[in-house]
């Protein structure tokens, strides 16, 4: 029974920490991402791309936490259009917490079903780049190891 009990409690905080990530992740979604990628997620085609079912969205977790962080040029195909523009690098601007939770957001908003990441794949993220100074090409993006596998 005691053990029925904390593991009971266990799954609460869990429940209620991914909420709270969910919570956080939407006001950075809304304040920031949503100026692009817009408040249902479907982008401006052809120059936002859409965050719903894309292999950037629910593939490698670690290359969507390096994505926010540098920043993407284009030209970039997504969903079959191509998109020559720019996503600006959030890196001076936005903590470990505010990128996994924006990331979280999107992987379970709009139709998307990816679980959650937390902030220490983003501050990973975030050391194992640290001295990169430009942003990601396509071709950055694709030679991610498993980068498109679902994660
Ligand atoms: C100023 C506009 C802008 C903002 C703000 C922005 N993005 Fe982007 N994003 C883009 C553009 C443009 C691309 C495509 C890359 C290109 O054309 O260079 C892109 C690409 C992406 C991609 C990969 C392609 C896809 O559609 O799956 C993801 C994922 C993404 N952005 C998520 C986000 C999230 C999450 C935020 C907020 C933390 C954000 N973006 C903020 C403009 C923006």
């Amino acid at each position: 029974m005691k053990l029925l009990l904390a593991l009971l409690s266990i799954s609460l905080v869990q429940t209620s920490f991914a909420q709270d990530q969910m919570e956080l992740g939407k006001t950075v979604y809304m304040q920031l991402c949503v100026a692009c990628h817009q408040p249902t997620g479907a982008g401006l085609p052809p120059v936002f791309p859409p965050v719903i079912g894309t292999e950037y969205v629910s593939g490698s977790p670690e290359r969507f936490a390096a994505m926010i962080l540098k920043g993407v040029m284009g030209p970039i195909t997504v969903k079959g259009m191509v998109y020559n523009n720019m996503m600006p690098p959030q890196e001076a601007l936005l903590t470990d917490e505010k990128i996994a939770a924006a990331i979280t957001y999107v992987r379970g908003s709009f139709g998307n079903t990816s679980p959650a990441v937390s902030s220490e794949v983003v501050k990973a993220a975030r050391a194992k780049f640290m001295d990169r100074k430009t942003s990601w090409s396509e071709a950055d993006l694709k030679a991610w190891p498993e980068g498109n596998a679902p994660k």
